[in-house]
């Protein structure tokens, strides 16, 4: 098995042990692409979610936050383009009778070219050493010319025939290429057909008078419907900002790859508000805005990479996907678009209402354009964890399995232990806790050896373990653990505060943006 497969194994397996996520309505065998979060998987996605918040909301003037219902009028969705052009291309395989998204094969098969132009690259790296001159191989080098030739070829001509919904082109392009079916390796497919990802629902009592409604598949439309409430009622002045953070609901058909791609997940997007004509100028700015957000983190500079859009969205003019190295591979993490007027010119038209604003400067109204930022709450979860996630091999030969997750996201921040369960120790560990529980997530263990603890509490990713013994009876001093050093320093109860702060507070965190 590769051994990437077997990283994500792990991945899974972890979250589910150490209380993080557990597949939903598990007693009932669970139901595909559903995940519910525990104790300690709740914390994590609230932590990261108000770091989104805090960056976005709190710390721009010109951008304030909204909570808009999962339910909205039905007309939204006509408006928004998505009843009519909300759909995945489908192809099925005959032999394995397994469905595919036909743009999904074709990029996948992309990717390979231009993993085959990365290797390459890098084995001239290793050939030129010093002397290696990236831009200029790129350019000259026969393999990684013709690589890149046939992926960007590849891609452009997906982009053509899925923009013309000529899918018989799509599907022709599936056979060129010699696409067979993941799992059975067959070549024997279907046509490709349009899919509405849309999950719908009823409103009222009665079968008669019932309304057909959709659970939202995006959170951006309660910001658009709701863009001159809140102009005017927060007297916002162009360019301005509105965010949300909430649920958001997709029947998709290719659903794997655990918390990557679900059918109800949470998205943190925010809706830039811009003057007509000056769009790409804030699409240039979030793009680096959004990618210093993500770095800020710490997970590595090389585990990030911008995608520009070959095919774009039904609404965009520009679009790109900051993709993350997931353990299998680089994807998807975050989209941000400029959406042009599409979306508010369409609710104007819908609505018969006036969604204009009027711009003092320019003594004119006009209808905003429009640069969004759009994140997976829960594809963030799972960067953030499976990075996290290792296994060490300590000096004396044994292993510990540490999660080691940004302090400032960590689900619990201290935990503190009593070396014994006797000598009034326990009680001093929970007026410890009385006191720090105020400022952070603490946890209080008592059970097992210390050492045994040390390495539960290394799972679960706490930055600090906080042993009291029997000097602490005497000098009111404790020994205080990092979990990515293991280091102990021996500090004062009163202290600790500070050393925890220091650690775990989103300033530190977000001033090295
Ligand atoms: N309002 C724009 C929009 O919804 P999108 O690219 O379809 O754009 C934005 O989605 C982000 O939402 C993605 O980058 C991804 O992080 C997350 N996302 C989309 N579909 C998802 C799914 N089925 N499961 C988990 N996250 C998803």
């Amino acid at each position: 098995m590769a051994k990437q497969e077997d990283i994500f194994k792990n991945v899974v397996s972890h979250a589910k042990e150490y209380g993080f996520i557990f597949p939903s309505s598990e007693v009932y065998d669970g139901l595909s692409a559903v995940y519910d979060y525990a104790q300690n998987g709740v914390e994590l996605k609230k932590n990261i979610r108000e770091y989104w918040w805090k960056a976005m909301v709190q710390m721009n003037d010109n951008i304030v936050g909204l909570d808009a219902a999962i339910l909205m009028h039905p007309t939204t969705w006509k408006a928004s383009g998505h009843v009519d052009a909300f759909n995945d291309p489908l192809i099925d395989n005959k032999d394995s009778k397994k469905r595919y998204r036909a743009d999904v094969l074709i990029e996948d098969y992309a990717e390979k070219l231009n993993q085959k132009a990365i290797k390459e690259i890098e084995k001239a790296r290793v050939r030129f050493g010093d002397a290696f001159n990236e831009a200029e191989f790129v350019a000259t080098n026969a393999r990684v010319v013709e690589y890149k030739a046939k992926e960007r070829e590849i891609l452009e001509r997906m982009a053509r025939s899925l923009g013309n919904d000529d899918l018989a082109d799509v599907k022709a392009l599936i056979e060129e290429l010699e696409i067979a079916c993941p799992e059975s390796g067959s070549r024997n497919w279907t046509e490709v057909k349009q899919f509405n990802l849309m999950f719908g629902t009823k409103l009222g009592a009665s079968a008669d008078s019932a309304m057909d409604l959709y659970l939202r598949p995006e959170t951006a439309q309660g910001i658009f419907v709701n863009f001159l409430n809140v102009q005017k009622s927060g007297r916002m002045k162009v360019p301005f900002g509105i965010a949300q953070t909430g649920k958001a609901f997709r029947n998709e058909i290719v659903a794997r790859q655990f918390i990557f791609r679900m059918r109800e997940f949470e998205q943190m997007e925010m809706q830039f508000f811009v003057r007509p004509g000056e769009e790409m100028k804030h699409y240039e700015f979030w793009k680096e805005a959004r990618l210093k957000w993500h770095l800020s983190l710490g997970l590595g500079r090389e585990n990030y990479r911008f995608h520009d859009h070959e095919k774009l969205a039904h609404y965009a003019n520009a679009a790109a996907d900051i993709e993350f190295n997931f353990p299998f591979g680089f994807k998807e993490l975050e989209g941000i678009h400029s959406r042009t007027d599409f979306d508010l010119k369409a609710h104007e038209q819908y609505s018969g209402r006036k969604l204009q604003y009027f711009d003092p400067e320019l003594n004119e109204n006009y209808v905003p354009y429009v640069v969004e930022t759009s994140v997976g709450l829960d594809r963030m979860f799972l960067a953030v964890f499976a990075t996290s996630l290792k296994e060490e091999t300590l000096e004396d030969g044994s292993t510990r399995t540490v999660l080691k997750l940004p302090a400032v996201l960590a689900p619990t921040k201290a935990a503190v232990l009593p070396l014994v369960k006797k000598d009034g120790l326990p009680e001093i560990a929970h007026q410890i806790i009385a006191d720090l529980k105020w400022d952070f997530n603490v946890a209080y263990d008592e059970k097992d050896a210390v050492g045994r603890r040390y390495r539960r509490q290394d799972a679960l990713g706490t930055p600090f373990c906080i042993t009291v013994d029997h000097q602490t009876v005497e000098d009111q001093t404790v020994t205080i653990r990092h979990r990515d050093t293991m280091k102990q320093d021996r500090v004062k109860i009163a202290d600790l505060k500070s050393i925890i702060e220091s650690e775990v507070s989103m300033r530190n965190w977000l001033m090295k943006m």
